[in-house]
Order: C-alpha cells, then structure tokens, then sequence
C-alpha cells in the first residue's frame, strides 16, 4: 500500500519563497508516489483574527496557487481545512490526551505570547492539537514541513503514540517529517532576520511582479565586503547564500562562494543573479496563477472534490477512534 502524506499551509495571505521551498515544491514532487492529502489551514488562520473579508479571498488565492505551482487535484486531494469538520470532532478528541503544561511549553506558542500579547486566544495554546488531528484523521506517515514545524510534528508523534497506548490499540502510526535532498529548511529573510515569514514583512512572495521582486532582492542587507581571504560569512551573507544554494545551480553558487573567499565579490552582482535565479521559479507560477484565479468554477470543484475525497478518509478513522474511545450504540 502506498504511503500516506499529509500538509497543509495557513490562509493568511499570498505564498512566499518560505512556503514553497519548504513545504509546496514537496508536495509536487511527492503526488506522484504517494497518496497524498494537501489543504489550506484556513481553521489555523484564525488564531491571528484576520479580517473576515479577507478569509475567503485569502483561501481562494492558496489554492489557485497550489494548482499554478502543479499540485494536480487528480493525484493528490487538494482541500480546504473547514470543508471537513470531521477534523474538529478529532480536535476535541485528542484534546482529552494533550496537557496544558506540554502546550504552554510549545516554541510557536511562546512566540506569539511574546508577539501578540494582546491575543494569546485557547486556539493559538491547542494549535498543535489541531494540526495532530489534520495529519492523523488520514493516518499520515509522512508530513512535508519546513524547519519551524518539526516541534509541532513532534508533538503529533506524540499524541498519536499516547492514544494508541491509553486505549491499547495500534491505530495511529506516528508520521515522519519529510526531508527533501536531506535536511528540513528554513528560507532566510534578506532583512538581516532569521526566517522568512509573513509575520516579519519580509518575504518575497511567488505572486511578487519581476520589478517588486527584483527590487526586494537588490535592497537584501549586505555588509562592507570580506576583508580577509576564506572569511566566515556574517549572517546577513551567510542567508544570501542559503537563499542562493536552493533557488540556483550548483555552479553559480560556487562561482558566488569562490568569488567571496577570494574577497572579489560584488553583492550587486549576486544580488541580480539571485532575482533573476528566483524570478525563472516564481514567473511561471505566477503566469499560470492569474488565468486559474478567475476560473471560480473550476476552483469551486476542485474544493469539492477534494473536500469528498478527504471526509471520505476523515470519516473512516473517527469512525474507528470513536469506537475505540466507548462511543457505541446500546446494547
Ligand atoms: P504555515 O502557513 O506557517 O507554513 C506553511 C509551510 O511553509 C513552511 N515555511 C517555511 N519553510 C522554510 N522556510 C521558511 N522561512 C518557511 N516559512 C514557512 C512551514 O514549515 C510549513 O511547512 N502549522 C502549519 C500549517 C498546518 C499543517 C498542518 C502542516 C496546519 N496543519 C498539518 C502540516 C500538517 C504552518 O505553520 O503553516
């Protein structure tokens, strides 16, 4: 049988390099091999309290995105979180079995404390729970996430390996992250931050026009130049060179990295390469996302169908978890 892959990316705004490098471009090169399930999180958006107007346009234009970058709604089912409520009464479930310290614990929860004070809602402490109840209604051995989620999947091996031990049952199996070429990844900002992300309004974004793009790149913080020969790269070049290592060929990055270690390098150089490098990525996508985008009709069945495909699966495990937990008919 083949292997179950799970992912799903939040519905706060456009896609960004973050997005697609650690989550979306995986997706693609998994649908052919596994049977896979990939959704908008528009539920997980919702610890953010964005604009209500803005929900549904934000979800439609992650899913045009998904198909502009080759998701194909007829390997993979491709849907939105709230067409499948099961997933909530498995939320509820699992929330039994997930303790208050472990979640005040979470990185991703410590964060938003620190960041939006004003809002440290019950969905941000339990968003870990949800997003176990996304991968595990579908029994997911693999889940494609960037370098920030793997706390979170962690958590998820941890939930699922509780359940099956309290109720003495091998029902869920505890998914692994998938690694592509290797190592998780985590796309720098070139704002001299860590990550890009759309909460630090740093990113550059697969819809972005060749100008604005180009100019993000071009205005990326560099420093004065190395000064010695082989010099360890301070981190604002260190994530020029992470952006470059994914976006372009090994020779390029070499020819960059050689030209730096001699103390011969010109940032503006790089910088026009890396925007052109990631403009042959982002261009295509970009060209096919404004044709899928007004084609509501074929958007609104793509969201059927995927939506059947994966109740059908959601289905079939509370099924199975609600018998296992001692919800039955009288006898
Ligand atoms: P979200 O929307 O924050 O991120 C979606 C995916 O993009 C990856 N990502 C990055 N990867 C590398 N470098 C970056 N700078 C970067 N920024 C974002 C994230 O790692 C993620 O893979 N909680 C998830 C959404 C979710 C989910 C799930 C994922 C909900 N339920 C179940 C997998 C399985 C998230 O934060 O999405």
């Amino acid at each position: 049988m083949k292997e179950i892959v799970v992912s799903g990316i939040r519905s706060t705004g456009n896609l960004h390099l973050g997005n697609y490098y650690g989550a979306l471009r995986n997706f693609i090169s998994m649908q052919d091999e596994y049977n896979c399930y990939f959704f908008i999180a528009d539920y997980h958006s919702l610890t953010t309290h964005p604009d209500p107007t803005q929900l549904n346009p934000n979800v439609k234009s992650i899913l045009a995105e998904y198909l502009a970058a080759g998701l194909d709604p007829e390997k993979s089912s491709i849907y939105i979180q709230s067409d499948v409520p099961e997933v909530c009464e498995l939320f509820t479930l699992l929330n039994m079995h997930a303790y208050v310290g472990e979640l005040e614990r979470t990185v991703s929860f410590k964060e938003k404390i620190r960041k939006q004070p004003e809002n440290v809602n019950a969905g941000l402490l339990t968003y870990p729970v949800l997003m176990a109840a996304d991968i595990l209604q579908h029994k997911a051995n693999l889940v494609p996430v960037g370098k920030d989620q793997l706390q979170h999947l962690e958590m998820t091996r941890k939930y699922a390996r509780r359940f099956n031990t309290i109720y003495g049952v091998e029902l869920f199996p505890e998914p692994d992250a998938y690694k592509f070429k290797g190592e998780p990844i985590k796309i720098p900002g070139l704002d001299g931050s860590g990550k890009m992300g759309k909460s630090e309004g740093n990113c550059i974004y697969l819809n972005d026009e060749d100008k604005v793009l180009s100019k993000k790149v071009m205005r990326a913080v560099t420093d004065q130049g190395p000064t010695e020969m082989n010099q360890q790269k301070p981190d604002v070049i260190e994530n020029l060179f992470t952006l470059m290592k994914v976006v372009s060929t090994s020779d390029t990055y070499n020819h960059f990295d050689e030209l730096y270690n001699k103390c011969e390098i010109r940032y503006g150089d790089m910088k026009k390469q890396l925007a052109a490098d990631i403009l042959k990525v982002t261009a295509p996508i970009r060209d096919r996302y404004q044709d899928i985008i007004k084609d509501s009709d074929y958007l609104n069945k793509v969201a059927k169908l995927g939506a059947e495909k994966a109740r059908e699966s959601s289905a079939k495990t509370l099924k199975e978890v609600r018998e296992v937990m001692g919800f039955r008919s009288f006898k």
